[in-house]
């Protein structure tokens, strides 16, 4: 994984460029910053809601001089996020963390939620140097898949596989189920994920069992956002600095919290 281009990287005023609803519940904000249109795919801004608060979000596209991310209404500072409009002050810092490697060959991206975000953005870069493409995506219902359209763009239609827990959509099951036998199936060179972490944890299982190599980004929660306050740790690691974006090798050493609890607000240990 490369590492980060943080170095001095203060807070700028900024203003929402454009809006545009991705799903009931999933909006994505195109945002003028100067500094984020150089991230990479992996990478994740820390995003200043006047008066509410400050959160982490991954970069999910850098084009047109734009940063965008895509952003799901969960609680305090996402839901008023979700009720401000083009042309509202926001303020960014970042880019931060790390970033996925750049594969070759046949590559699988697995995404559940709103971790298909950051792993369109990759499958964007990687398109024209990969020589398969593959990805499943998952959701809990048809109206909460994302960017399906999108990633018929960079994947070709048989290389897709989409699930619903419902089955409302595609294969009626969890994203990860129909991975194992994809995986016994077909050769891949590299394994991208990026989603809710109890997922996370079961495709790094499948992956160990055929020992397969795999990145990750992890989320925990975040202060600082440049390796100061501890917030985000796991394992060793702090996710802000030393990830977001963990190898194989680096997942193998968390794995007794990977899933299972991380820092809540007040320091205490919480299940995930
Ligand atoms: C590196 C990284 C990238 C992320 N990328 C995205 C993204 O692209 N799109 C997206 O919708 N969400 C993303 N998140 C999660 C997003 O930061 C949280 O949903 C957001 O901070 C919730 O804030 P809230 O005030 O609305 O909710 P709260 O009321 O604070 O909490 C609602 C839920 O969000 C979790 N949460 C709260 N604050 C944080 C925090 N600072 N960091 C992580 N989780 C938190 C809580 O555990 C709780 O489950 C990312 C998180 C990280 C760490
Ligand atoms: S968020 Fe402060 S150390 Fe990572």
């Amino acid at each position: 994984m490369s590492t980060s281009l943080t170095a001095v990287n203060p807070i700028r005023t900024s203003e929402i460029v454009q809006i545009r609803p991705e799903s009931p519940t999933v909006k994505t904000f195109i945002i003028s910053d100067r500094l984020c249109t150089k991230a990479k795919p992996g990478q994740f801004l820390m995003l200043w809601i006047p008066g509410i608060d400050e959160i982490p979000l991954s970069i999910m596209d850098t084009s047109n001089g734009l940063v965008s991310v895509s952003v799901k209404a969960v609680g305090d500072a996402t839901r008023h996020l979700h009720n401000m409009e083009a042309g509202a002050t926001i303020g960014v810092r970042g880019p931060f963390g790390n970033s996925f490697t750049e594969s070759r060959g046949k590559v699988l991206l697995i995404s559940g939620g709103t971790g298909t975000a950051p792993l369109l953005f990759l499958a964007k870069q990687l398109s024209a140097k990969t020589e398969r493409l593959s990805f499943v995506e998952g959701a809990k219902t048809k109206d909460e898949l994302l960017f399906t359209r999108e990633l018929r763009g960079v994947c070709s239609e048989k290389n897709i596989i989409t699930t619903t827990n419902d089955g409302t959509y595609g294969l009626q099951c969890l994203v990860t189920e129909p991975l194992g036998k994809l995986l016994d199936k077909e050769k891949f060179d590299m394994i991208y994920t990026c989603g809710p972490e109890v997922m996370v944890k079961k495709v790094f299982e499948l992956t160990e069992q055929r020992k397969l190599p795999l990145e990750a980004s992890l989320e925990r929660l975040m202060r600082c956002g440049i390796g100061l306050c501890g917030s985000c740790m796991i394992g060793k690691y702090r996710v802000c600095r030393d990830g977001p974006v963990f190898n194989a090798a680096q997942l193998r050493e968390v794995k007794d919290e990977l899933g299972i609890s991380k820092i809540g607000f007040d320091g205490s240990r919480i299940p995930v």
